[in-house]
């Protein structure tokens, strides 16, 4: 069985979170680690006892002929370091959001399809313990025909907890939902429906975004929607972050870290009813929670290196990231224009700046980059 090589391409938080999973998986081994900051690199480098490291990616890539890359770097740099990494003829990873609009996730796709190599997209809770287990009642027909679904932000400004936390549930969702083929949103800024003056640019990184509370209607294919809150909250809860399937025979809700089963549709919640049920979590077999290796992220990897050897793609694939990104832009869309917003959008430029634009707006004005200096401001 081959042994993929990988290198890691930014060695701080999710840098450090991926080399765990690909060092304690059996069928990985990390090649080479790069940093633009020696002391991370090398923090890192001792951890997974990699001593290939280096500060030009391109030099690393050329010496340690690596099967995937790895980009955990800050989102508004993943364009242009997957454009310049998949130059290269390897597979990547970066994490999520691929990108922050449909023309950057456009020209990633076609460049690895030039290249031959695939794109996975960091959501490691599409592939993680929760949604393995809630994927596995759903087949077994748990909870009947799916008639829709909803899930939840954790709190964070809407706009900016639709491209970063609202990535992750879109694509949870879309598990089940397969394609959703329309989009209806409301956003609201200081409690009334957004104006091209609320375009603001997101904190971290994250493209152009409005909206500080989002509530979307997704239509996906049979009949099934699904209901996405990006509601900022005073305090931030990270509980809230949760989905729930409801069925014709029954409910799952799932929660990173857990999975629960109601085996009814409808339940009066007078205490008596309340029948849901912990589902025992599915890990591969050879993981160790005793290590350091997150279990999801360790799911990702074996997502991977099993798409690899059956020569598919990721489920966590460019293609499924670009379909999310076409609901992040048609919501912001379907709340500018006051109208429904069918996917996949032809035009690919980002709604928010066309919107402004239109409007007669200049470009919106620099924000601080830190999410709390931020809203500060905001
Ligand atoms: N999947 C998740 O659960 C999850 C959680 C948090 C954040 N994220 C995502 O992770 C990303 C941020 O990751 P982070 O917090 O580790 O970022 P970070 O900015 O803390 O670290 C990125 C590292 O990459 C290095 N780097 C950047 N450009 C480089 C280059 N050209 N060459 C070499 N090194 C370079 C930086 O020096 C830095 O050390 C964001 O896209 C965010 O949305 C995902």
């Amino acid at each position: 069985m081959k042994t993929y090589r990988i290198a890691i391409l930014g060695c701080r938080g999710r840098g450090t979170a991926a080399a765990r999973a690909y060092h304690a998986h059996p069928r990985t081994e990390i090649v080479g680690l790069c940093d633009l900051v020696e002391e991370r690199r090398d923090t890192l480098g001792d951890e997974v006892n990699v001593t290939a490291r280096f500060a030009d990616l391109d030099a690393m890539i050329r010496q340690t002929q690596p099967d995937i890359v790895a980009i955990p770097t800050g989102t508004e740099f993943h364009y242009d370091l997957c454009m310049r990494v998949l130059e290269h003829s390897v597979h990547i990873e970066v994490e999520k959001p691929m990108c922050v609009d449909l023309v950057q996730a456009d020209a990633i796709i076609a460049k690895a399809e030039a290249k031959g190599v695939q794109v996975a997209v960091h959501h490691q809770g599409r592939v993680g313990a929760s949604m393995q287990t809630i994927a596995r009642a759903f087949n077994a027909g748990k909870i009947g025909e799916l008639r829709y679904m909803y899930g939840s932000g954790k709190g964070y400004y809407g706009g900016y907890g639709l491209m970063n936390i609202g990535t992750h549930m879109l694509n949870n969702m879309l598990h089940f939902g397969k394609r959703c083929q329309n989009v209806v949103a409301q956003l609201t800024t200081g409690e009334q429906p957004i104006t091209p003056k609320d375009v603001v640019p997101s904190p971290s990184g994250m493209g152009t975004i409005a909206g500080e509370y989002i509530t979307a209607t997704l239509q996906y294919e049979g009949n099934v929607t699904g209901t996405l809150l990006q509601h900022r909250f005073d305090k931030m809860d990270t509980n809230a972050y949760s989905m729930e399937l409801y069925g014709s025979e029954g409910r799952l809700f799932w929660k990173s870290g857990g999975a629960w089963w109601l085996p009814t549709p409808h339940y009066v919640p007078d205490g008596t009813h309340d029948r849901w049920e912990a589902l025992e979590l599915i890990y591969p077999e050879h993981y160790d929670g005793r290590g350091s290796a997150s279990e999801a992220d360790y799911w990702f990897v074996e997502e991977y290196v099993n798409a690899l050897d059956e020569g598919r793609a990721h489920e966590c694939s460019g293609t499924e990231a670009r379909h999310i990104i076409e609901m992040m832009m048609g919501i912001f869309e379907s709340a500018a224009y006051g109208t429904g917003v069918n996917l996949p959008q032809a035009d690919r430029r980002h709604p928010l700046l066309r919107w402004r634009e239109e409007a007669r707006l200049e470009t919106p004005a620099d924000m601080p980059r830190a999410y709390w200096e931020w809203l500060t401001l905001e």
